[in-house]
């Protein structure tokens, strides 16, 4: 049986593009999701296998390993796409919710899956097996105004350096850091237009950049610990 390739959160946008992409390139894609979404559907309609699951608690993720160890044997790579993002509450106690939050979705997730799969990663004679963390280019230069997002994204990169030591000769860990890629509904169009504003190359960049760092990452056997900016460069200039 043909080893799984897992990608978190593909519900929607960068995830549902990953998956696609991949299933297209003639891996054997395994989509996680948590809300059942016309682009859930899409994916089935693909043919691809999907696999439902909250990251939303400790049990709830450990849950979701022992199904996958429980049912699938071999895993191609894994892709952590799946996220959460808001800007911080000025709430406190709404602050401590949203924490808890995006630290299992971006932290606790990724360490427990990676960790608990680690023995059915695996590559063949000439590739490790991967992880590839999607992260973001505020884990490096944050945004005040999304620190929670912001510190639990700088948790993954720093959870991709110690499992690239960890992990190795056999997986291969790296990250791939977006910049603007996708706007979202809360972008209002001045805010669009700052952004652009700051980035070299001027322009809303699209899920297919991420997809092709993705796919340099598994294609390349000698690289680990590594981040790749998708950004059109706005990390040089980002206030
Ligand atoms: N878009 C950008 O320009 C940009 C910029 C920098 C970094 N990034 C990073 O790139 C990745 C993709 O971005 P995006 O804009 O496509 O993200 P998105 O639209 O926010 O989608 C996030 C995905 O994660 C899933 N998810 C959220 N919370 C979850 C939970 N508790 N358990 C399981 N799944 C959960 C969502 O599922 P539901 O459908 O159920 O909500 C959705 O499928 C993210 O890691 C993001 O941080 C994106």
């Amino acid at each position: 049986m043909q080893k799984k390739v897992l990608v978190t959160g593909t519900s929607r946008r960068v995830g549902l593009h990953l998956a696609k992409r991949l299933h297209e390139d003639g891996y054997a894609v395994l989509a996680h999701y948590r809300s059942q979404t016309e682009g859930v559907q899409e994916l089935q309609k693909l043919g691809i296998e999907t696999i439902a699951a909250d990251f939303d608690s400790g049990e709830h993720i450990l849950d979701f390993v022992a199904r996958l160890r429980r049912d699938y044997q071999g895993f191609r790579a894994i892709i952590h796409n799946a996220s959460s993002f808001t800007p911080t509450d000025e709430d406190l106690a709404q602050a401590a919710q949203q924490y808890e939050q995006f630290f299992y979705v971006h932290m606790m997730a990724p360490f427990l899956i990676n960790q608990g799969l680690q023995d059915r990663l695996q590559g063949d004679d000439e590739q490790p097996a991967d992880i590839i963390h999607i992260t973001d280019i505020n884990a490096e230069n944050p945004t005040p105004r999304f620190d929670i997002y912001g510190t639990t994204k700088a948790g993954l990169h720093n959870m991709t350096l110690a499992l690239a030591k960890k992990f190795g000769p056999s997986i291969k860990v790296n990250a791939v850091a977006p910049g603007p890629v996708l706007f979202t509904e809360s972008h209002t169009d001045a805010v669009r237009q700052a952004m652009m504003a700051e980035t070299p190359l001027a322009k809303e960049g699209g899920a297919e950049p991420v997809y092709l760092a993705v796919k340099s990452l598994m294609d390349n056997p000698f690289l680990t610990g590594v981040s790749i900016p998708v950004d059109g460069g706005r990390r040089l200039s980002k206030g």
